[in-house]
């Protein structure tokens, strides 16, 4: 069987990752999640004083850094876990002051074109279903199968509120709902490879589907593809 592409792209807190976690495991594809790349880079900011409280990045500093990010992926007890420099950061790159900064890191063009070849190395031999922005548009234009996912922002907001909560971490669905529509915003309307529908993707709604619905749609066309 030849290996095949699947993207997975659109708005954050979507449920794009539980998707393509479902049907990786489902079809035993490699599963790749480039947004926990960014949130790497952006967590290493953090931790290194590269951007600041108040958002300003550094960016001569972070160019002469970017190749000192290893960014590597693990799966534990089935889960799948990011390292960041070999240390497990799963937990710290889901926080908010992580999620507050990503998408200010995730504009700079240096930033991408590192993690966009990470993204295609770790895709080379394997069938890959990956989940991000720009995977249908720039990473993969060839992928056998785009689906571009979206959910209404308040629906979005109470799920990822929901999955923060349980995990037992303080938090405000105003502040998740504000943090969200604000990283959809720069994401869009960045210069290079903003958040767009691919012109062959297939547009998933969402907002009254729940995850088993969304699963089987998309394993039909998989399915079809494989057929
Ligand atoms: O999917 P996520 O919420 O974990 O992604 C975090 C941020 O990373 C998101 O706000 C935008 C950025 N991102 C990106 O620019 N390109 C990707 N392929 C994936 C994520």
């Amino acid at each position: 069987m030849k290996n095949i592409k699947i993207a997975v792209d659109g708005f954050s807190s979507c449920g794009k990752s539980t998707l393509a976690k479902q049907l990786a495991a489902h079809f035993g594809f490699v599963f790749i999640d480039s947004g926990a790349m960014y949130r790497a880079v952006t967590l290493f900011a953090i931790e290194n004083n590269i951007i600041s409280e108040d958002d300003v990045v550094d960016i001569n500093k972070l160019k002469k850094e970017i190749k000192n990010i290893k960014i590597t992926f693990q799966t534990i007890d089935g889960k799948n876990h990011t390292f960041l420099n070999g240390k497990d950061v799963e937990t710290e790159i889901r926080q908010i002051r992580v999620s507050k900064r990503v998408s200010i890191i995730a504009t700079l063009d240096f930033v991408r074109e590192e993690m966009v070849n990470l993204q295609r190395n770790l895709s080379e031999e394997n069938s890959v279903i990956m989940d991000g922005r720009d995977i249908g548009t720039v990473v993969f234009p060839n992928a056998e199968l785009k689906l571009f996912v979206t959910a209404t922002p308040e629906v979005r907001a109470q799920r990822r509120y929901d999955e923060l909560k349980a995990k037992g971490e303080d938090v405000n669905f105003d502040e998740i709902k504000a943090n969200l529509i604000n990283r959809d915003r720069i994401d869009s309307t960045r210069e290079i490879a903003p958040l767009k529908q691919a012109d062959d993707a297939v547009v998933l709604d969402n907002s009254n589907m729940t995850r088993e619905q969304q699963f089987d749609f998309a394993v039909k066309l998989i399915e079809k593809i494989l057929a």
